[in-house]
């Protein structure tokens, strides 16, 4: 089976939240399980960088505005999996977030940097650009790469099967339906049928109406975007594809989140040898400014600062953590507001509360490890990662029983959970987590359950190969 991976992200090269992760972890388990897999990446500054054995495989020409466009072959540092890139200087090199300017706002010409990545990706899927190598099934992820259906599907004959994967429904790739004589495509794929969203053109959709297959990160998330609650408007769209939406959730990268191996830590651990677990916390308790205190419960959040992330309620019951002697340190970045207001806590609360503003992966690492527990009461989580890297890491999480966190979370035997997003409940779960922590023998056992849990990607993987094979049976009997 010869798979194509088309994104816009991928750790450790560009990365703004878990579809990096996803990115670069499924593509060599697939590979692990006998597929021929490759990657389609936008050429940023980071990437032509990292990528290593570059050759040119042919001249893309003028695209969406870019009057010089190579496609790039290479290889990936770590895996060595054969990479695609585009290399349209005028489209991608540009540092930083591969989204938003330095300003903070969307690039002006968003609609064209990604519909290049889709109608690149769709070629190779004619077999048009490598002579070498054309794939069976194009994988693709997010709003980014979702255009590669729709191109795909302007030319149905020669099409390779597509599977589309929804990371996060939030984020649509929205633009004016003016713009539409840019993509290129018949006027008929900008029905309501096709592109077309409340008088606006939608990327989402093209992934979600034209490709053979759409998954989602978690099987909770799947159920829970067919109803208006989750489905961001696009729920109608996802009913009408019925049993073709399944769930496939996450796993963790065993060779950069282990935490028996883990550089960035001060010391590893094992479920066996868990002494490193205490070595980390006083580390991380030193590093951030937290008082030396080997029995002070220390929460910790990794996260987007974003409103998904539902933050707002651990400020609400800040006041009850400190009450009972905890500590939190948190490492994020995003809404202003969010940053300042927890700004304003550590400064209140020095000693008790630490913030750290930025992105810092080893950072990231060290406070999951030397953490006792970990905060994810997000108002929608497609899979959610932070809480499996708890998981593993024995940082026991404490999660909303909403989307991915509530299937891979289990309330009072390898975490706490809590159902509405209110600041009332989200109290309830961390008082049975403190009353659990100041008992020894019960929260070993929580730390053991969770750390003895199978969170690899050799299940996924498994999962989205059956998933091909059906993409590919659905081409081969409905050619569009
Ligand atoms: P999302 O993709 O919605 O942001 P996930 O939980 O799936 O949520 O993935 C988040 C990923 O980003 C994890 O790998 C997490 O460790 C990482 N991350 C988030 N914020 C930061 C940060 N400020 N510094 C380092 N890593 C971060
Ligand atoms: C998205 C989601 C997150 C998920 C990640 C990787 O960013 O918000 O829940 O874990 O994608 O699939």
């Amino acid at each position: 089976m010869k798979v194509l991976h088309v994104a816009a992200e991928v750790f450790p090269l560009v990365k703004t939240g878990g579809l990096a992760d996803v990115v670069a972890a499924l593509p060599p388990a697939l590979a692990a399980r006998g597929a021929d897999v490759r990657l389609l990446m936008p050429g940023y500054p980071a990437v032509l960088d990292a990528v290593r054995h570059a050759k040119p495989v042919c001249v893309l020409g003028p695209l969406f505005g870019a009057l010089r466009a190579t496609l790039l072959k290479a290889r990936m540092p770590r895996t060595d999996l054969p990479v695609y890139v585009i290399d349209a200087p005028y489209l991608y090199r540009r540092d930083g977030n591969p989204y938003l300017g330095p300003d903070g706002q969307e690039w002006p010409d968003n609609l064209q940097r990604y519909a290049a990545l889709g109608y690149v990706a769709a070629h190779l899927g004619f077999g048009e650009l490598d002579e070498a190598w054309s794939p069976d099934v194009l994988h693709t992820h997010d709003w980014h790469a979702a255009m590669t259906s729709a191109y795909l599907a302007a030319h149905p004959a020669t099409a390779a099967a597509s599977v589309y994967t929804v990371h996060n429904l939030a984020y649509q790739g929205v633009f004016p339906h003016d713009d539409a004589r840019l993509l290129g495509l018949h006027a008929r794929f900008m029905q309501p049928a096709g592109l077309e969203y409340h008088g606006q053109l939608c990327f989402m959709k093209a992934g979600l109406k034209f490709a053979d297959r759409v998954s989602t990160v978690s099987p909770g998330y799947a159920r829970e975007i067919a109803t208006p609650a989750f489905g961001a408007g696009l729920e109608g769209v996802i009913q009408s594809r019925g049993s073709d939406v399944v769930g496939i959730l996450n796993g963790i990268d065993d060779a950069v989140w282990n935490p028996a191996t883990d550089s960035a830590l001060a010391a590893c651990y094992a479920p066996d040898a868990m002494a490193g677990k205490a070595a980390c916390k006083a580390a991380l308790q030193a590093e951030a400014g937290l008082a030396a205190r080997p029995d002070a419960p220390v929460f910790t959040v990794v996260s987007r600062l974003t409103s998904q992330k539902g933050l707002d309620l651990v400020l609400a019951v800040l006041p009850e953590l400190l009450r009972h002697g905890a500590q939190l340190v948190v490492q994020g970045e995003g809404d202003p507001s969010l940053e300042s207001a927890f700004a304003i806590a550590a400064h209140a609360h020095p000693g008790a509360v630490a913030l750290h503003v930025g992105y810092d992966e080893a950072r990231a690492h060290r406070l999951i490890a030397g953490a006792d527990m970990i905060l994810v009461p997000s108002r929608f989580e497609p899979c959610g990662l932070t809480q499996l890297y708890g998981l593993r890491y024995g940082t026991v999480p404490v999660v909303r029983q909403v989307g991915g966190l509530a299937d891979t979370v289990a309330d009072g035997h390898t975490g706490f959970c809590f159902g509405e997003a209110t600041p009332f409940a989200l109290q309830g779960a961390v008082e049975r987590a403190l009353a659990a922590f100041g008992e020894p023998a019960r929260w070993q056992a929580l730390q053991q359950a969770g750390m003895a849990q199978h969170l690899g990607w050799d299940g996924p993987a498994q999962a989205y190969l059956a998933l091909y094979d059906d993409a590919c049976r659905a081409r081969r009997e409905q050619p569009r």
